[in-house]
């Protein structure tokens, strides 16, 4: 391949938030962008933003497939970077999930990503380089009320991720993991309307505690201290792809730097005191 060609990355999850913004800062930097959405309204849209924009529903094996060989048709057969961001959180008490509704979070956050992973890395492998980006959470690592379906897709992210780093050793294929704390996106307004389609508050014994829950969610503006713009995760997806020596993890937010520190520090017991309270 001529150096001059830009290298192509893959993002899911492009319509809003953290998959918009490092679409159009990797655009800018000179990657040739594969923007994927799962409405065809917003393929439209990005579409007219001016990037490559295809359409991938992480629920759907036919949209993975489809996608990814459109963007190999494109690039005759080339594909530098993964950026696995597409994802949801799924609200409520562990009590209250459905097993359906749990379910369907690891349909999306984990075997979607999972399916569309597997099907890059031979190609990867082949090409003798590549680079598998991971947007995982602080909620990968510890745990918080009321997102036990969110914490247990991430937690299992991380396990995934962690062995797939070292089967690709020595592949030229980096897996980095992005634990970010609080972002401003639309995720917390999409969380609300997976609550409000698959919990019954009313039935339940924690309803005191899902109003307050409610009103967070559907607060405009940053609804916890230390929120950071989506470029805060831009800057670790750039060194992921562009360092020689890409890291397993990457922190973003105070938040995360706090809690992994006080999780290698403190006993189970003191941090789920401090968890509890957050
Ligand atoms: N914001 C935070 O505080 C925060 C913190 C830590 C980690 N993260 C992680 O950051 C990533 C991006 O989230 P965000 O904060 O940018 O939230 P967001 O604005 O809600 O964006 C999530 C994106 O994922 C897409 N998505 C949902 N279900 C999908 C599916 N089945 N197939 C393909 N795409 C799907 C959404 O598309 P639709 O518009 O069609 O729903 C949207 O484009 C997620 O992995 C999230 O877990 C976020």
């Amino acid at each position: 391949m001529d150096e001059n060609t830009p290298k192509s990355v893959l993002i899911t999850g492009c319509s809003s938030g953290i998959g918009h913004c490092v679409a159009g800062g990797l655009r800018n930097r000179g990657y040739r962008v594969f923007a994927t959405a799962r409405r065809p309204g917003d393929v439209q849209r990005l579409t007219d933003e001016g990037f490559e924009s295809l359409l991938l529903d992480l629920d759907r094996s036919e949209t993975i497939a489809s996608a990814l060989a459109e963007l190999l048709e494109r690039t005759g057969g080339r594909l530098y970077g993964l950026f696995n961001n597409g994802a949801y959180g799924q609200p409520g008490a562990v009590e209250d999930l459905k097993t359906d509704v749990l379910r369907a979070q690891f349909e999306t956050n984990l075997f979607g990503w999972h399916e569309l992973t597997r099907r890059v890395i031979p190609l990867m492998r082949r090409q003798g380089e590549g680079r598998i980006i991971q947007n995982s959470s602080v909620l990968g690592f510890v745990a918080l009320t009321y997102r036990g379906a969110y914490n247990a897709s991430k937690y299992a992210l991380e396990g995934l991720s962690d062995t797939l780093r070292l089967e690709l050793h020595g592949s030229g294929v980096f897996v980095s993991l992005i634990e970010p704390g609080p972002i401003k996106s639309r995720f917390r307004a999409n969380a609300y309307e997976k609550w409000r389609q698959n919990i019954d508050p009313e039935q339940s014994f924690h309803r005191d505690a899902y109003r307050a829950m409610a009103e967070r969610l559907q607060k405009q503006g940053p609804a916890v201290p230390f929120t950071l713009p989506p470029e805060a995760v831009l800057k670790r997806v750039i060194h992921a792809l562009e360092s020689p020596r890409p890291r397993p993890r990457y922190y973003v937010t105070f938040p995360t730097y706090l809690f992994g520190t006080l999780k290698r520090l403190l006993p189970a017991r003191t941090l789920d005191r401090i968890l509890r309270r957050t």
